[in-house]
């Protein structure tokens, strides 16, 4: 897959996955985003970086944060931003997405950003893509999340200084989250010391993936931990009664003061968002002075800024 997503010359053609992205060009994206907050904070309103590019939405999944983020990027970088709602396009006549997508490229739209219930689906689609678009994932079923794993590392970046030394404690519903996998990759290129997955057994993936320790119980993985990143139950991609009860799971999954006192005393409590409280997260930490959740939401639109960027810059 990711060799779709990089030219021959290298550079980005597409955003699909973090999975194989090296560290400088991690770094080099999160340099950007950073510039883009800083310009940001000193008032410079819009960039003409992206200044006759169109960029359309499909999402086939519902999204608040990540959606709103997109088109907020997208015209601070000077882009067009088409609005595209599925539920009343003509996929609902039966057009698939395919024929949706090289209908919109007609239009003159050039920068497609694509959330999708089947993993695979971003892949496919940038694969047929016309010469000068750009694909961007923002989620495909439970493979991917690529700008969410950037907008993560940058959060953890700005509040931690760097990533050496670090111990990263991602709890919840690793199975089904691309987030996590895509928090681990960019994590563990970005070099982490320790990321620890855990969760209920039955939603845990079946083997870890390299570089990460398995850990089930919820104490013993926020232990010591200087980042811990909660995940919401991913319901929609579940079985039904997987999960036995949302008190039970919040008893023995659930970040709350108590759990949260056992990490590091200056550990970050992130999540991506949308919260479910009282299941994953409770209100008191949600909250709470260690809660990096509205700052992730705000690192979204420099970090898809820079993806943008970057993937102009290919062209
Ligand atoms: C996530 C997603 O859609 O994967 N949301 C987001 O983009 N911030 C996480 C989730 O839905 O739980």
């Amino acid at each position: 897959m990711s060799s779709i997503q990089l030219g021959s010359d290298g550079a980005l053609r597409h955003l699909l996955t973090l999975e194989g992205l090296a560290r400088e060009r991690l770094t080099a994206l999160l340099d950007t985003a950073d510039a883009f907050r800083e310009s940001h904070e000193r008032g410079v309103k819009a960039m003409p970086i992206l200044r006759g590019r169109t960029l359309v939405g499909l999402f086939f999944e519902p999204s608040t944060r990540t959606r709103v983020s997109f088109e907020i990027a997208a015209r601070k970088l000077s882009a067009d931003v088409v609005h595209f709602d599925i539920a009343q396009s003509s996929t609902r006549k039966g057009e698939s997405v395919h024929d949706t997508l090289a209908t919109l490229a007609a239009l003159g739209c050039d920068l497609f950003v694509v959330r999708h219930q089947t993993a695979g689906t971003a892949a496919h689609l940038a694969e047929r893509l016309p010469e000068g678009c750009a694909l961007i994932n923002a989620g495909d079923g439970e493979h991917a999340h690529p700008t969410q794993g950037l907008l993560d590392a940058l959060t953890i970046r700005q509040r931690k200084g760097g990533f050496a030394g670090l111990k990263v404690a991602i709890v919840g519903d690793i199975r089904h989250s691309r987030v996590a996998r895509s928090d681990v990759h960019a994590l563990l290129a970005l070099g982490v010391e320790e990321i620890r997955l855990c969760g209920p057994p039955q939603l845990l993936p079946e083997v870890a993936p390299a570089g990460c320790r398995v850990e089930p119980s919820a104490d013993r993985a926020v232990a010591g931990a200087d980042v811990v990143i909660a995940l919401r139950l991913q319901k929609e991609r579940m079985e039904a009664g997987l999960v036995p009860s949302e008190d039970e799971y919040f008893r023995d999954f659930g970040i709350d003061a108590r759990r949260l006192a056992l990490a590091a005393p200056d550990a970050i409590l992130m999540h991506p968002g949308p919260i479910n409280r009282g299941v994953e997260i409770a209100s008191e930490v949600a909250d709470g002075p260690q809660s990096v959740i509205l700052e992730q939401v705000r690192n979204g639109v420099f970090v898809r800024m820079a993806v943008m960027a970057h993937l102009a810059g290919a062209r």
